[in-house]
């Protein structure tokens, strides 16, 4: 394809659309690889990928390929779902939930998540999502962005709490986020705290530039 081929000089833009949660998004060739991008950071594939990837490698992929129930909280082109299928060869089921409709258009259209047999995608805020779902996971993979905003909820004792009571006993929380400010650093010192002996918590910081990635266990 010509396209590729041409990317690994130059990257060359497929579609560009505005959203109202990510300001724009935009599918791209870009070293011979199609990724999504908001409008200051990249979303999917590319380094966000090589970001969860790794995340998902601490926690470990046999461990991973034994696990019933995983969810996904922020999809957009759904590259964490392809590491998991294609890669760790992840049969179970996988539970995807994304605000932004715009973006599950794209996924559909130009990553083709709506051909992954083993993936049940839910347009929903993931705050609502989880108060709302019956259901408890193995894994819970938490990477929601809005462009580089992370959503204050996320670090609010009402939503952790939530996400603990929805893991199994010996399930893990992979939680992406971003650190730029000194604010930032402190937000995520304060988040380590707030998780007590019946979870093991790891922080791996700068995994690339601006990203510290958590794996929280719970031993119980
Ligand atoms: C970095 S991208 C996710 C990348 C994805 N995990 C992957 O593996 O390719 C962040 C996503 O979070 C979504 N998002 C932002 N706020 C959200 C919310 N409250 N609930 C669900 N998804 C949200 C954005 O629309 C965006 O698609």
């Amino acid at each position: 394809m010509l396209a590729k081929f041409f990317s690994y000089f130059i990257p060359i833009n497929v579609v560009k659309k505005n959203s109202s949660v990510s300001k724009t998004l935009e599918v791209t060739w870009n070293n011979g690889e199609l990724v999504l991008d908001s409008k200051n950071t990249n979303y999917s594939y590319g380094s966000l990928q090589r970001i969860l990837r790794k995340g998902l490698k601490y926690i470990g992929f046999d461990r991973i390929r034994k696990f019933e129930n995983i969810l996904i909280l922020g999809v957009a082109g759904g590259s964490v779902i392809k590491t998991l299928t294609n890669e760790i060869k992840f049969t179970g089921k996988i539970t995807g939930v994304e605000i932004d409709n715009e973006i599950v258009e794209i996924a559909n259209k130009y990553f083709k998540l709506n051909e992954i047999k083993n993936l049940e995608l839910i347009v929903e805020d993931a705050f609502e999502f989880v108060l709302k779902t019956k259901n408890k996971y193995d894994l819970i993979i938490i990477d929601i962005f809005q462009d580089t905003t992370m959503p204050n909820f996320l670090f609010e004792d009402y939503f952790i709490n939530r996400i603990n009571y929805l893991l199994n006993d010996q399930g893990f929380i992979l939680f992406n986020t971003m650190v730029i400010s000194e604010k930032d650093r402190i937000r995520n010192l304060d988040y380590k705290k707030k998780f007590d002996g019946n979870y093991s918590l790891r922080m791996y910081p700068k995994v690339e530039v601006h990203n510290e990635l958590f794996t929280i266990k719970k031993l119980v």
